[in-house]
C-alpha cells in the first residue's frame, strides 16, 4: 500500500471489528473468563504467574478512622450526576479476608480522580504496599478507569517492585459489601500478576 492511500478491505476489517467490539455486551462472567483463559494461556516458561485475592476496606466516614479523603473538586462536581472533577487521596488496609480484622497484607494508597462526564468512573492511580506475609517489602502498581456501578471494574498492573519488579497485570475489582450506616466498603480484588521468570533465587531487597 502506497503512503497516503487507505485501502478499502483495510477500512472494512477495521470497522468490522471495531463495532464488534464496541457493540458487544459483555456481562460480568464474559469477562471474568476472557482474564482467566487469557492467563491460562501464558507461557509459562518464560513468565511466572501469581493470583492473589485481597479485601481492601476503604472508610468514608469523617472521623479518627477515616481513610478516603476528598482533597479537590471542580466547581461543576457539585450538580454533576457523576462526582465529575472529585480527587480523593486513600490509605486503605488491605487483608486476606472480608473481615477487617483478618490477616493483613499491607496497604492500598493513592489518589482516585473522577473523570467522566457520563458516568461516575474514576481514574485510579495506585500502589499495594505490602508490609507484611511473604511478599513484605514489595510493591505493585495499578492504573487503571473504575466505572464505578459496574460490577466487575477491570484494572492494569503496570509495575512493580521488589518480587513484583517487571509487572504486568489485571485486577478485577468488585464491591463485597457497602454500608451506609457506617460509610464503610470493602472490595474484593482478584489480581494475576505476571513476572519474568528469573529462577528460584529470586527475592525481595
Ligand atoms: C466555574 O468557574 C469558572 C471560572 O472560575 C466560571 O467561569 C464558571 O461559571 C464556574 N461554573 C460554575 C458551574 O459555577
Amino acid at each position: 500500500m502506497t503512503k497516503g492511500t487507505l485501502n478499502p478491505i483495510a477500512i472494512f476489517i477495521a470497522i468490522t471489528i471495531l463495532s464488534a467490539t464496541v457493540g458487544a455486551t459483555s456481562t460480568a462472567d464474559d469477562v471474568i473468563e476472557s482474564v482467566e483463559n487469557f492467563y491460562k494461556n501464558l507461557n509459562k516458561d518464560k513468565l511466572v504467574l501469581t493470583k492473589l485475592k485481597y479485601y481492601i476496606h476503604a472508610n468514608f466516614g469523617v472521623g479518627p478512622t477515616q481513610t478516603v479523603f476528598e482533597v479537590a473538586r471542580s466547581n461543576i462536581t457539585g450538580p454533576s450526576t457523576n462526582n465529575f472533577g472529585r480527587i480523593l487521596i486513600i490509605d486503605n488496609k488491605l487483608t486476606v479476608g472480608p473481615d477487617v480484622n483478618s490477616q493483613k497484607v499491607g496497604q492500598y494508597q493513592g489518589m482516585n480522580a473522577y473523570s467522566d462526564f457520563n458516568q461516575a468512573s474514576a481514574n485510579m492511580n495506585m500502589n499495594i504496599i505490602y508490609t507484611d506475609g511473604e511478599y513484605k517489602g514489595s510493591t505493585i502498581s495499578i492504573l487503571g478507569r473504575q466505572p464505578v456501578p459496574e460490577k466487575i471494574r477491570v484494572l492494569s498492573i503496570i509495575g512493580g517492585t521488589g518480587l513484583f519488579r517487571f509487572a504486568r497485570g489485571t485486577v478485577l475489582a468488585s464491591t463485597y459489601s457497602s454500608d451506609p450506616a457506617t460509610n464503610v466498603g470493602v472490595y474484593v480484588y482478584d489480581i494475576y500478576v505476571v513476572t519474568p521468570f528469573v529462577g528460584k533465587s529470586h527475592k525481595a531487597v
